[in-house]
């Protein structure tokens, strides 16, 4: 939950603002964003890594209102399209502090990059390595994205560091220095540093370890000044009651170790440390509120059907993600029960095995923590249902940050 979150008689409060007020207002499924907890996390990270620079992993919670407080914090923003470079334009997020990524950039997304004048493109491969290198002016900054091979045991769709996967360049192959040499022979492009993301939602601090343990390896195989080392994002986020926040006090000081030492035994500069949290900066600050439509009491289960679903939230069908829920506005005896969604397929199940009050009924409101990050950013049109608004709250006050998806703005594509 935010923090702060608490209860008013049987009423839930969010960022000081009540859920059912919030529902009253701006509808349901309409996902809330208390703007105090995603400060405080991006604070947090700041503070523990005062040497690093914080790149918030504009992914994770698309969104100009959000950009915009990751600036005003001081944080950087990675942007990995030229869509989330519109949104970062439209924050007049300083391009001094853009990084841009993805393991596919089209010709329009390097030339956005550029016009924006994006201070660092982050190369995922050779063929990119010649694109840019034809495109950009003199002094592109440049960060070739290795794949340290390093395991950070999490869901196989998420883990990015590797061997044997689309991104990046294998640091063991030999690719990830040959990437470096051919940066190098770019003229137009200036290589500043290396990048590596091992996955997301790591719980283990050690996977950063072992792969700074790694890149330092191959900046002093190199050859060439690596001023710059991005250690990606992944910090994991607690999504159910008893799960544990990432260790960031515990990162900062392992990474710091293992840089001194790694860089020092090796003889190179420590370079500058770069970190991408997404998650564990907008995750926690999320609550999304569902109408229950139908109660329905299957032959072994009751399935509480509610007016969202896979649409705005994929993650259960994608990763298996796990969710709590509760009901706003009673408590009383519980029970168990299956919250599903409204759409036509049997996988769209927001939540297995959570307990509700017994008498949960059609019209109840229904409350999903932990859901700040990859919910917008994910959410489809899938039965041609508009996307949910997100709304702001902070002090008491809500504000709408994204509108609701009408049925005009669906019609507006078809031709
Ligand atoms: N840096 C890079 C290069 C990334 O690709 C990502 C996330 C991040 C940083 C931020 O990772 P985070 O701190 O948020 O874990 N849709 C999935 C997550 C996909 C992550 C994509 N890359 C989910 O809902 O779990």
């Amino acid at each position: 939950w935010p923090d702060g979150t608490r209860l008013d008689g049987s009423d839930l409060v969010i960022g000081g603002v009540p859920a059912s007020r919030l529902a009253a207002q701006f509808g349901t499924p309409c996902q809330v964003l208390d703007e105090t907890t995603v400060r405080t996390r991006a604070r947090e990270f700041l503070k523990a890594l005062p040497e690093a620079e914080v790149v918030f992993a504009g992914k994770s919670l698309p969104c100009p209102e959000v950009y915009r407080w990751m600036a005003a914090e001081g944080l950087s923003l990675d942007v990995s399209s030229a869509g989330e470079l519109a949104l970062a334009r439209a924050a007049d997020f300083p391009a001094a502090r853009i990084v841009m990524h993805g393991n596919v950039k089209t010709g329009e997304d390097l030339k956005a990059a550029l016009a924006y004048g994006v201070s660092r493109i982050v190369v995922d491969s050779f063929d990119e390595i010649a694109q840019l290198g034809a495109l950009a002016r003199h002094g592109q900054q440049v960060v070739v994205r290795v794949t340290p091979g390093v395991d950070a045991h999490t869901h196989a769709a998420i883990a990015t560091g590797v061997e044997d996967q689309k991104f990046g360049f294998s640091l063991a192959s030999g690719a990830a220095l040959e990437a470096v040499l051919r940066v190098v022979e770019q003229p137009s492009l200036r290589l500043v540093g290396l990048h590596c993301h091992i996955g997301s939602q790591v719980r283990h601090v050690a996977a950063y370890e072992e792969t700074v343990r790694r890149m330092v390896g191959l900046i002093a195989g190199c050859g060439v000044r690596i001023e710059q080392l991005d250690l990606g994002g992944g910090f994991c986020a607690p999504y159910l009651p008893g799960e544990s926040s990432f260790d960031l006090a515990g990162f900062a000081h392992r990474v710091r170790v293992a840089l001194n030492y790694e860089c020092a035994v090796h003889r190179v500069p420590v370079p500058r440390v770069l970190v991408e949290p997404g998650r564990s900066v907008v995750a926690n600050a999320g609550v999304t509120l569902y109408r229950v439509c139908a109660v329905k009491r299957g032959t072994t289960r009751t399935f509480v059907a509610v007016d969202g679903g896979m649409s705005d939230n994929p993650r259960p069908a994608l990763y298996g993600a796990k969710y709590a829920v509760r009901l706003v506005g009673r408590g009383g005896r519980m029970a168990p029960v299956t919250v599903v969604g409204r759409h036509c397929e049997a996988g769209d199940v927001l939540a297995s095995d959570v307990v509700l009050p017994a008498d949960v009924h059609a019209g109840d409101l229904l409350a999903v923590p932990a859901t700040g990050a990859y919910h917008h950013a994910l959410a489809s049109n899938y039965n041609q249902v508009g996307r949910p608004p997100v709304v702001a709250v902070h002090d008491g006050t809500a504000r709408l940050v994204v509108r609701r998806e009408t049925e005009e703005d669906l019609l507006r594509r078809y031709v």
